[in-house]
């Protein structure tokens, strides 16, 4: 299966991807990798592996909807059969729902549906949980509300910080989206009811 991987940030969870498809058994290949921002660590080990990138800045477009057009065009060039968001920072727009709505996946740090938005482990921390996670989820139209693939909880302590709750999140998070990637693209899945089955 071909997989297309939207990155914003440092790319651990693309990192974690690239090890895993290296492995023919994984059944998945990283095709490219596309970010919304230059000068981001994932796009260096994404060409250190050889893999194409792509960069669409929204402000390179007159609109958000022009961004949108360019993205999924670019997105659509390497034919995926699924496409991840992995701390990709941007909502897509219609284009790109219409195009891969039913193959789009992102992981979020936090237990959906509490704390959405990019402050999922500061969220989840001021609200004084005693358990955090991550969710993997399919993209629809709204901020992280789409149909749940997957949940991987990880305990709050007491000492925790931002940063030592988001890391032990991060682990929980790569180890779930390698996990059920592979897991999809091997045995495929079906949404009904928002009911997320994978055979
Ligand atoms: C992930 O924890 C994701 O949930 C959040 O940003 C992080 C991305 O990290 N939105 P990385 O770029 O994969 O290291």
């Amino acid at each position: 299966a071909r997989l297309v991987v939207l990155i914003s940030g440092s790319g651990s969870n693309l990192q974690a991807l690239l090890e895993a498809t290296a492995d023919p058994a994984y059944g998945a290949t990283v095709v490219a990798v596309g970010a919304d921002r230059d000068g981001i660590a994932g796009l260096d080990h994404a060409a250190a592996a050889g893999i194409p990138t792509f960069v669409d800045s929204v402000k390179a477009y007159a609109t958000r909807d022009d961004w949108d057009a360019a993205l999924t065009g670019h997105v659509a060039g390497h034919r995926p059969d699924l496409v991840i968001s992995a701390g990709f920072l941007k909502l897509v727009g219609k284009q790109f729902l219409d195009a891969f709505g039913d193959r789009y996946i992102n992981t979020h740090n936090a237990l959906l549906p509490a704390f959405p938005g990019i402050h999922g482990p500061r969220d989840a921390l001021a609200y004084g949980v005693k358990v955090a996670g991550a969710t993997l989820f399919f993209v629809d139209a709204g901020v992280d509300t789409g149909p749940i693939i997957a949940q991987t909880v990880v305990p709050v302590l007491d000492d925790d910080t931002e940063d030592t709750l988001t890391e032990r999140i991060k682990v929980a998070e790569r180890a779930q989206l390698v996990d059920f990637v592979g897991r999809l693209v091997r045995e495929g899945w079906t949404i009904e009811d928002r009911k997320v089955r994978i055979p």
